[in-house]
């Protein structure tokens, strides 16, 4: 199996104190259907491109620890490859069990062909 890539993301200060925006990478790069993985500071999250929109959230499964950017997305979201539990990327929430809990979501802007998540 090839080694997985984690992206490292460059933090840039925006002095919002709502929260930091992270760049991630250009828009070029999320072809559709694709999840990326991210470490921030130790927070694992992931991109992922589905129907058109960018979504942030964790990537480790609130069930059991699984990593979501290992799984695969159907139209209820991202499927979890350990138990495929399904969460919606919008929200977060699971729809299926036996993942109970949501995963957080993060929110995402483009700026100058740059894909920034809010951490
Ligand atoms: S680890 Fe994800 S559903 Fe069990």
């Amino acid at each position: 199996m090839p080694e997985k890539l984690i992206c490292s993301a460059a933090i840039t200060s925006t002095g919002d104190p709502m929260g930091r925006l992270v760049e991630l990478c250009g828009t070029d790069k999320m072809g559709e259907g694709e999840m990326k993985p991210f470490d921030i500071e130790g927070v694992q999250i992931m991109l992922v491109k589905h129907e058109g929109n960018l979504f942030a959230v964790d990537r480790v499964c609130t069930h059991a620890d699984a990593d979501l950017s290992d799984g695969f997305l159907s139209g209820d979201g991202v499927v979890c490859p350990l138990h495929l539990s399904a969460f919606n990327l919008a929200d977060g929430s699971p729809t299926n069990p036996p993942a109970t809990k949501p995963i957080k979501t993060y929110n995402v802007k483009i700026h100058n062909n740059k894909v920034f998540v809010e951490v």
